[in-house]
């Protein structure tokens, strides 16, 4: 999926699409990276940034790493601050040396990477010893909520998303929300990955979830 061509409505179809929850949803993310042991942190997947003014906000220095240069582009803009630094990367060879980083944040962005796996592994390469990594990830509800959210991802996401937007890009979202671990399963995972003490923190009756874990 490229992100490059859907930049310029791409925030307001986030606040619309969740009703404006993103706000809270990436406000909680921030609050569980406290309290940190220095003031260092990646935001992987960094977007358009709109994580990473939350961080900056908090008094921290924020790498912002993005494959997409729009997507940077439009962060760069957002957040004139000097703590704030974009960067074109991917995940799977974070351009940083090991133990870099006190923190790490990734908002919506694990679920694109398909080799989970190894995208963790960077992650943790990258995290200083007591740093802590948390994921800010869609999830299919496990309750009474799945199945009109899954109408919700399937007909009214991709059909409303056509007007604004490029539909196919709203088609993926859906999708990639289906085919993403359960949150058990992603928790299983970043544990694989070397990680400990991993957390779950459902949000919004299970459409999003929260992952922390540390690097001990
Ligand atoms: C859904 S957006 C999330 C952006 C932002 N974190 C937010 O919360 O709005 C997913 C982002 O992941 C980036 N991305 C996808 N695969 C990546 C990879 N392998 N390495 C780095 N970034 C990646 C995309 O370019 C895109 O900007």
């Amino acid at each position: 999926m490229k992100f490059d061509n859907i930049v310029e409505r791409y925030d307001f179809l986030n606040h619309l699409f969740s009703f404006l929850q993103d706000f809270y949803w990436r406000k909680v993310m921030v609050r569980e990276l406290k309290p940190l042991n220095g003031t260092l942190v990646l935001d992987l997947a960094t977007g358009t940034g709109d994580s990473a003014i939350g961080l900056v906000k908090e008094g921290v220095s924020v790498a912002g790493l993005d494959l997409s240069l729009n997507m940077l582009l439009r962060a760069q803009k957002k957040i004139p601050h000097p703590n704030f630094f974009a960067l074109v990367g991917s995940a799977y060879h974070i351009p940083f040396k090991d133990n870099t980083f006190d923190g790490m944040t990734c908002a919506f962005g694990i679920r694109n990477m398909h080799e989970t796996s190894a995208a963790l592994k960077e992650i943790f390469r990258v995290l200083k010893k007591g740093g802590k990594a948390v994921f800010l990830e869609f999830s299919m509800p496990a309750n009474i909520m799945r199945t009109p959210y899954r109408y919700y991802l399937r007909r009214i996401i991709p059909a409303v998303s056509g007007f604004f937007s490029i539909r196919e890009a709203y088609e993926y979202l859906g999708d990639s929300i289906e085919k993403f671990y359960n949150p058990e399963d992603f928790a299983r995972c970043i544990t694989e990955s070397g990680f400990r003490n991993c957390e779950m923190r459902p949000l919004s009756m299970g459409c999003v979830y929260i992952h922390k874990a540390h690097k001990k």
